[in-house]
């Protein structure tokens, strides 16, 4: 698989380890940076790695930075990007299962290096489960104009609790 790897100067070091436990599974790696602790903006690197995969350059991307809540932040703003922080391994398997995440952000501060392949392995192998996750993930691309006014239309009307997924699609 083609991955696109990307990171600030408080997640390089990950990033670049990361980038050679994929090689080493014969994965090829895009690496957007950063290379080394001067101080960089971690949006630039969230965008790079959001647009390789939203074009296709790309197939899955994974972002670090001290957090990971930046720069996941960042990716997320890229139409198509659907960049799941995770610090533990569930929460990576329902990442892909339940919203078909197509990047990870991961952090380099608060996640040991076990944590961190765990999170790999598991995000590289669970499946998307498709069905009833399906038409959520395309609502989350839908977020239009009318889309606003029909929440907000709701949200006044005291009816957003109403607003529930019709029974055949449970
Ligand atoms: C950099 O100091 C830090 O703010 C950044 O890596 C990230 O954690 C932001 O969300």
């Amino acid at each position: 698989m083609k991955i696109a790897v990307g990171a600030d100067h408080a997640g390089f070091q990950y990033k670049d380890r990361i980038a050679q436990l994929l090689r080493d599974e014969g994965h090829t790696i895009l690496d957007y940076g950063t290379h080394d602790e001067t101080p960089v903006d971690y949006p630039q690197y969230g965008y790079a790695v959001g647009e390789a995969v939203a074009s296709g350059l790309a197939e899955r991307g994974v972002v670090v930075c001290g957090s990971s809540l930046g720069i996941a932040m960042a990716a997320n703003k890229v139409p198509g990007i659907r960049c799941a922080p995770v610090d533990e391994p569930y929460s990576a398997e329902l990442a892909r299962r339940h919203n078909d995440a197509n990047v990870l952000a991961l952090s380099e501060r608060l996640s040991g290096w076990e944590m961190i392949e765990r999170c790999l392995r598991v995000f590289f192998e669970a499946p998307f489960d498709g069905g009833r996750h399906a038409h959520r993930i395309a609502q989350l691309f839908d977020f239009t104009d009318a889309q606003r006014e029909r929440t907000l239309r709701a949200i006044e009307a005291g009816a957003v609790s109403d607003a529930r997924t019709p029974k055949e699609l449970l």
